[in-house]
């Protein structure tokens, strides 16, 4: 029996290390896109404020990485069992939108998303490509902000309590390529654990909150993720 058959309800809780084989750095760590960017000058909304075309010039080039990147055999593996099982869901801290690409539609992003600008006034729209299609609201005239959630910036809380609810319910979380450093979404693995959910840690590095886990899997995702599941994607 895989796990496919024995949980019904089935959570990807994934970080920046879901893409790494996919050839997008992760946040922390050596390569890692905080020790080559300095977030105060890039990723907070005073940052924007000071200067908008550097900040958004910084997103649209993760934008090109990002495109240039594409999603490995860990990635297809969730899409699939999306397709045979419709309680799986992804809660991601990712805004590459790779699960997406993947073929996921039940995606939960809690940190936003690259391909969203939006205006204070006039709301959030979708801007996919390698460049923003416009930097300035059509409405107001106002620079258009990546949809992201930057350093100093609160999570929109329905996406939060969508979340809550969503690994709540789940039988099964699996963490994938987190260091579990960055709150609220940090929370989530706890919360499964305490909801009775079986905890499943996939990372090839443990951390502060891996004794949580009832299992860990010191593999990369690619790898682990087709065994896990005994899919070959
Ligand atoms: P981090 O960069 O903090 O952590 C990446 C994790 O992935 C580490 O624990 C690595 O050991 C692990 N890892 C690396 N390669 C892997 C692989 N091939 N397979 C599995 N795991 C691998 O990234 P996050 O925890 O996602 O927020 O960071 C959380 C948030 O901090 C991000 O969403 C971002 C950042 O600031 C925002 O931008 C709002």
């Amino acid at each position: 029996m895989t796990l496919s058959d024995k949980y019904k309800s089935i959570v990807f809780f994934t970080g920046a290390g879901m893409s790494a084989e996919s050839g997008v750095p992760t946040y922390r760590g050596r390569g890692g896109i905080w020790s080559q960017y300095n977030w105060e000058e890039y990723a907070c909304q005073e940052a924007f404020d000071r200067d908008p075309q550097k900040v958004l010039k910084f997103h649209e080039l993760r934008r090109q990485s990002v495109l240039a990147c594409q999603p490995h055999s860990g990635h297809h593996v969730i899409a699939e069992l999306e397709k045979t099982h419709p309680q799986v869901r992804v809660v991601t801290q990712n805004i590459d939108g790779m699960h997406q690409r993947a073929g996921n539609r039940n995606v939960t992003e809690l940190h936003g998303s690259l391909w969203r600008v939006g205006c204070r006034s006039h709301g959030i729209v979708e801007d996919m490509g390698e460049t923003f299609k416009s930097c300035k609201c059509d409405q107001c005239g106002s620079w258009l902000r990546p949809d992201i959630v930057w350093f100093g910036d609160m999570l929109n809380q329905d996406v939060i309590s969508e979340a809550n609810l969503i690994v709540r319910r789940c039988d099964l979380f699996i963490s994938i390529g987190t260091s579990g450093v960055v709150w609220p979404a940090a929370g989530f693995p706890r919360i499964a654990k305490e909801s009775g959910a079986y905890c499943i840690e996939i990372n090839p590095e443990p951390n502060e909150m891996s004794s949580l886990y009832d299992e860990a899997i010191r593999e990369n995702a690619g790898r682990a993720l087709p065994a896990l599941f005994e899919i070959n994607k």
